[in-house]
């Protein structure tokens, strides 16, 4: 055959591959309002980056309702291509071929593209819409499930790993994307849950439908599975390219700066405005966030979910860092179970790709009650104190207002190597409150005064003035200044340039064990 015959056969090879399962498969996909595993990749990575791999990968079973029906690429797309420039692997099921369900050949094409990432220390980006396992190919493609959990879990810390949810994900399935560092879905199309409404149903008599078990806002605000979701396919892959601006390649590599014409040395009045005279006044952090980073840019990160606690990435001065901010303006700011859980992982994410963390701290306490206690409080609390204590990367913290009790030390204070903690003069440090520490101290005296409501607030007016302030931590030097609010932004952009070669070590172990 000539030169020329095989070239033709290559492309008609490649224009079988392209279609995937078929017109009317790719129409009903379409009429679902999804778009193609192709088109996805052309979204999500720079125009004309992608480069495919595997398009003739076809599968291995001999079931009767398969052996004759070969489709070329197996229901995933893979390859690699570019994101802002920098290299990422990709894979894409593709429903249209028998429901995007993984076989043995589909595994491998993915745990193929996952050695290479490693290898070569760049994201790896799964964009997820399957039928889960390939039920024909039974315990194969059971154990194609296996080889990439292990894979997600040996390149966990070393690349960062995305799942974008852009179909259904169900039962073991959902595994991979919940051992990767963040989890993207879409409303009204995509869907994770381990048991499915139908089998619900009938075990434990349970009557929902697919979204309100397993979709977007659910798994972004009740259960946490989900850091993001949005409202269409583009909307989410442009939410994706977004993120990479503020990671690194791997574990090895330092997040790029971003120049910004953002003066460094830009204070903002509107920062003495934010916190109320009334310090039992709720007011929004973002307000503060919002003031100090390059730009007004924030990328949050479960914003739906856990509220009282804002995690997210930002640039301050060009440099990349991950913000944890307690939130006032929902349950008044107090560390509770979802919220110490979402802090832990987004401390432990920046601490694994050395992006420095930027703490601001208005917290009372951790968030009293039976459900909270009997909920684990104690071992989920302490994930927080255990991710900032054993992070190594810049770690400052801002204190804008309460700093109460076990919270204080939590939110990066210096004992746990907190490299540079500042407090605005509004800063509260104290072991609790004044109502609360009155309550302790005084209260047989204050029951049996004249007018006990005076004696009461005469009392808390006392603790206050005496410890409700700023200036007993930082004549110890757990405080290494008190700033003027306005000076928030250089102070911190200050910070990160001096901390910019910092080195830091744990001791040498096999893992630490942390309180799961
Ligand atoms: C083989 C599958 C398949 C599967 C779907 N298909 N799932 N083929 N194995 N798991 C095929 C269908 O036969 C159909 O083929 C095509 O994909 C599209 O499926 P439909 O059912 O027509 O699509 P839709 O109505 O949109 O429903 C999608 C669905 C449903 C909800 C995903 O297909 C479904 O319930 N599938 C089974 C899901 C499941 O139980 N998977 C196992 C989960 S456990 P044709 O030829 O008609 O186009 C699991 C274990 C993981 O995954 C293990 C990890 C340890």
């Amino acid at each position: 055959m000539s030169m020329r015959k095989k070239l033709e056969h290559l492309e008609a090879l490649g224009r079988e591959a392209e279609l995937g399962g078929g017109e009317e498969r790719i129409d009903t996909q379409q009429g679902k309002g999804k778009l193609l595993a192709r088109q996805r990749v052309a979204l999500l990575l720079d125009e004309d980056s992608f480069v495919e791999m595997d398009r003739f990968v076809t599968h291995r079973s001999t079931d009767e309702t398969l052996a004759d029906k070969k489709i070329l690429g197996d229901g995933v797309v893979t390859g690699y291509g570019t994101i802002h420039g920098r290299l990422v692997y990709v894979f894409s099921q593709d429903f249209t071929v028998f429901g995007g369900s993984l076989s043995e050949a589909h595994a491998e094409k993915i745990v193929k593209l996952q050695d290479m990432a490693l290898k070569n220390g760049a994201p790896l980006i799964g964009l997820t819409d399957s039928g889960g396992a390939r039920i024909q190919e039974g315990v194969a493609s059971l154990g194609g499930y296996a080889d990439i959990f292990l894979r997600n879990t040996l390149a966990s810390g070393v690349i960062p790993q995305i799942s974008v949810i852009l179909g259904p994900c169900a039962g073991g399935a959902v595994y991979s994307p919940a051992i990767t560092d963040f989890v993207y879905m879409v409303r009204g199309t995509s869907y994770m849950f381990v048991t499915g409404p139908g089998v619900l149903k009938t075990v434990t008599h349970e009557d929902i439908d697919m979204e309100g078990l397993g979709g977007a806002d659910v798994h972004a605000s009740k259960s946490g599975v989900a850091h993001f979701a949005s409202d269409s396919e583009p909307e989410c892959l442009a939410a994706v390219r977004s993120l990479m601006a503020y990671l690194p390649q791997n574990n090895t590599e330092v997040p790029q700066s971003r120049p910004t014409d953002d003066p460094s040395d830009r204070k903002d009045e509107k920062l003495l405005e934010v916190v109320p005279d009334n310090s039992s006044k709720p007011y929004d952090m973002h307000d503060v966030i919002g003031a100090v980073v390059d730009d007004r840019e924030f990328y949050e990160v479960h914003e739906a979910f856990a509220r009282n606690l804002i995690v997210g990435f930002a640039h301050v001065g060009g440099h990349a860092v991950g913000i944890v901010a307690n939130q006032p303006a929902v349950l008044a700011g107090a560390l509770d179970i979802d919220s110490s859980v979402k802090g832990a992982r987004f401390v432990r994410f920046c601490d694994a790709f050395n992006i420095p963390l930027i703490v601001f701290e208005d917290v009372p306490g951790f968030l009293p009650g039976v459900g909270q206690e009997h909920g684990g409080i104690i071992r989920h609390g302490a994930k927080l104190l255990y991710a900032f204590a054993e992070a190594t990367v810049p770690k400052i913290t801002v204190i804008i207002r309460k700093a109460y009790g076990g919270a204080y030390d939590v939110m990066s204070s210096k004992h746990i190597r907190g490299d540079v903690n500042l407090a605005w003069p509004t800063a509260e440090i104290a072991v609790m409150g004044p109502e609360g520490a009155v309550e302790v101290l005084f209260r047989k005296d204050l029951d049996a005064a004249e007018d006990s409501e005076v004696a009461t607030e005469a009392r808390i007016e006392e603790y206050r003035t005496q410890f409700a302030h700023p200036y007993i931590a930082a004549a110890r030097g757990y405080i290494d200044d008190v700033i003027d609010p306005r000076t928030t932004r250089p102070r911190l952009i200050n910070a990160l340039e001096m901390l910019r070669n910092k080195r830091d070590e744990n001791p040498r172990k096999k893992h630490g064990n942390l309180p799961l």
